[in-house]
């Protein structure tokens, strides 16, 4: 396949700007964001809240539109509309129609999407099943749980048997057991062969599986790549608690290694890099301070995201 081919996403330089109300002033929300998702891939959109995931999402959908920058998906422009059969849409807070059933709801969007009369009652049993819901297609959507929800829209999503999946937030307000089955749905669908673009701010989430990301923080990208990849350009660095060591001596070492201090009541903390956790503990135990414990500390997805949020603020 050729490189382009294997482009199911693609966004160009992206700018979205919201006017607030008559004669208020704009507000621009996307500062021209670029990225792409290869087929295949579960690709994670990352950012804190605000930070303009949804507003991609929805131009993408072509539910609201670009003020400049282009996009295209499945190498279709957003602008056409014959590719929307072969996408399918999670929205984010979707909302449903309590009264209806699960099946009623899958029926009706099966409908909507075109399948055949004589395929609906089979497609919606089969759906159910897939989403874990065989037990609770009877039920009014009134009943079912956060969890349920969020699996039933998924089911909605996955009518028309598309080829890319688009998921606003869809572990957001789920408990451990809601993310699991929903993170199970998604690995299902891509063993499948379909490419998934989800958004989310749960970094775990994105740690357990995405196969590459794309860090959005106030409209801009920050990073787009793997996610081990992005850890691998941290530095590692390990903590040393310690005690009993003169305030002066301890400014010295911590000046040499540039080390973080923390100091509480009963104990001292350095954050050293990694590679000079002996030089930094030869220095102390020296000095006669008591070693109390050394933990290495990983960069996390958490950290480094606390990082480009506070430089994006800046
Ligand atoms: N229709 C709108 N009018 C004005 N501002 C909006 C509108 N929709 C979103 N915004 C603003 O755009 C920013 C990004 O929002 P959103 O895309 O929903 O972020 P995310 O999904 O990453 O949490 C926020 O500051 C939000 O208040
Ligand atoms: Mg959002």
């Amino acid at each position: 396949m050729s490189e382009l081919s294997q482009e199911v996403v693609r966004v160009e330089d992206i700018v979205k700007d919201f006017r607030p109300g008559l004669g208020l002033k704009k507000k621009r929300v996307l500062h021209g964001i670029s990225f792409s998702v290869r087929r295949g891939e579960i690709f994670g959109f990352v950012g804190p809240n605000g930070a303009g995931k949804t507003t991609t999402l929805k131009i993408l959908m072509g539910l609201i539109f670009a003020t400049s920058g282009k996009a295209s998906i499945l190498g279709h422009d957003i602008g056409e509309s014959s590719f929307r059969r072969h996408i399918g849409y999670l929205p984010e807070g979707p909302y449903f129609y309590d009264y209806l059933t699960g099946r009623e709801f899958l029926r009706f969007y099966a409908k909507l999407c075109g399948v055949p009369r004589a395929q609906i009652a089979e497609r919606v049993t089969n759906l159910l099943e897939a989403v874990g819901l065989a037990h609770a297609g009877d039920e009014r959507l009134r009943n079912y749980s956060k969890g349920m929800l969020q699996r039933i829209g998924i089911g909605q999503a996955l009518v028309h048997d598309p080829q890319v999946l688009f998921l606003d937030e869809p572990m957001s307000g789920l408990d451990p057991i809601g993310r699991k089955e929903i993170r199970d749905l998604i690995w299902q669908f891509r063993d499948r062969g379909k490419t998934i673009f989800m958004t989310t701010h749960i970094l775990s989430d994105v740690e357990m599986l995405c196969d590459s990301v794309a860090i959005i923080v106030k409209g801009k990208i920050q990073y787009q790549g793997a996610p081990k990849d992005f850890l691998k350009n941290e530095r590692h660095s390990a903590e040393i608690v310690f005690a009993g060591l003169e305030k002066s001596i301890q400014a010295q070492i911590a000046e040499r290694f540039q080390a973080s201090v923390r100091d509480s009541d009963e104990h001292s903390q350095f954050g050293v890099a990694e590679d000079q956790v002996d030089d930094v503990l030869r220095a102390l135990l020296e000095k006669g301070a008591q070693v109390v414990s050394v933990t290495p500390r990983r960069a996390t997805l958490e950290m480094i995201f606390l990082n480009a949020v506070q430089e994006g603020g800046r």
